[in-house]
């Protein structure tokens, strides 16, 4: 193997560090010398939950997006072309990479960002965020196709929490749903979500996730509380180039929010279930934007013990080299 495509290599490995639904890590890599190639995995799809593949598109967007911070990190020029084949539609993104940058203290600290990230579902303090620095997560998602929008508004918000309720209690009732959701919290060494990860059972009154086990009065308290403050990545129509924005715009949003020191999870279900995402999309959207995916921010406690990573795939399960690379 070439030094480049050492250094390639720990890109993918870092790239691979991007959040992704229940873990799953839908992708896969190839190196052909020249480039890197990111493809959608669909063995890995939800399919229950995510029939539509949108989930899996946001993490791979979030995984493109983690590789670009991974190779400015690590000394490469990147250009990227985002769905380079029409005839191909799960080749997502080819990156050109070129071992020729000085990375800059501002890639440095993005890099430090993306290996200290974690999903913490701990419940947030009651600390206000500042609307700045709501704002200030917003706009620096503005750079790409997704908009951030900070949903502040009393009449957003009580929808938004109705909504979520109304996905909660959808997907409860639904087995193959819960199913597919046990399977994916149950431990593996590479992949689902640890319960090391998860809050404790024995003290709900820390959990506001989706993996707890809810009885009914459990799903009434469930809501976002007060004090967190909730995002909506949105986007102007609802495709796979516009999903691969909302991921990479994830990215994006989370590394600065981690570099502030702000956490965030996303919310998900109310897009899994088709009658409260479009609900959402007319009550709160008013039909002018296609919500993507919720993410409720907060400040955690400052002594709070670190989460351990969640596990990944191994890379030679995930990266080919082509001969000769
Ligand atoms: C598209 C997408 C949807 C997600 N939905 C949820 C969700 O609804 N609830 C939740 O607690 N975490 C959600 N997550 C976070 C993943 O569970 C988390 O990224 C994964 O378990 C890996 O853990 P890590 O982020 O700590 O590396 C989502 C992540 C992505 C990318």
């Amino acid at each position: 193997m070439s030094t480049v495509a050492v250094d390639v290599t720990q890109v993918v490995e870092l790239a691979c560090r991007a959040p992704s639904v229940h873990n799953t890590q839908p992708w896969r890599w190839r190196f052909d010398g020249r480039a890197v190639e990111l493809r959608a995995d669909h063995a890995r799809q939800l399919r229950v939950s995510d029939p539509a593949g949108r989930n899996l598109v946001i993490s791979c967007g979030a995984a493109l997006h983690h590789a670009l911070v991974a190779a400015a990190g690590l000394g490469f020029t990147a250009s990227v072309a985002r769905l380079p084949d029409p005839g191909d539609p799960d080749l997502l993104a080819r990156v050109e990479l070129r071992p020729d940058r000085r990375p800059t203290p501002a890639d440095t600290s993005l890099l430090e960002a993306l290996r200290d990230r974690r999903t913490d579902r701990r419940r947030f303090t009651s600390w206000p965020v500042p609307e700045e620095q709501l704002v200030t997560l917003a706009e620096h998602a503005s750079r790409r196709g997704a908009r951030v929008l900070p949903l502040t508004g009393v009449t957003a918000r009580r929808t938004v929490e109705r909504l979520i309720d109304r996905a909660v209690a959808a997907q409860v009732a639904e087995p193959a749903l819960a199913e597919e959701q046990r399977a994916w919290t149950t431990a593996s060494p590479t992949g689902g979500i640890p319960a090391s990860s998860l809050p404790p059972q024995d003290h709900p009154e820390e959990r506001r996730d989706r993996f707890e086990r809810r009885t009914p009065r459990a799903m009434a308290d469930a809501r976002v509380v007060a004090s967190d403050q909730v995002l909506a990545f949105c986007t102007a129509r609802d495709d796979t180039a516009a999903r691969l924005d909302v991921g990479e715009t994830l990215s994006s949003v989370w590394l600065r929010a981690q570099q502030i020191g702000l956490s965030l999870v996303p919310l998900s279900q109310v897009i899994e279930v088709e009658p409260t995402r479009r609900a959402l999309r007319h009550d709160v959207f008013l039909d002018m934007a296609e919500p993507q995916l919720l993410a409720r921010v907060g400040w955690l406690e400052l002594h709070r013990h670190p989460l351990p990573a969640t596990p990944r795939r191994p890379l030679t399960d995930v990266l080919d080299l082509a001969p000769g690379s």
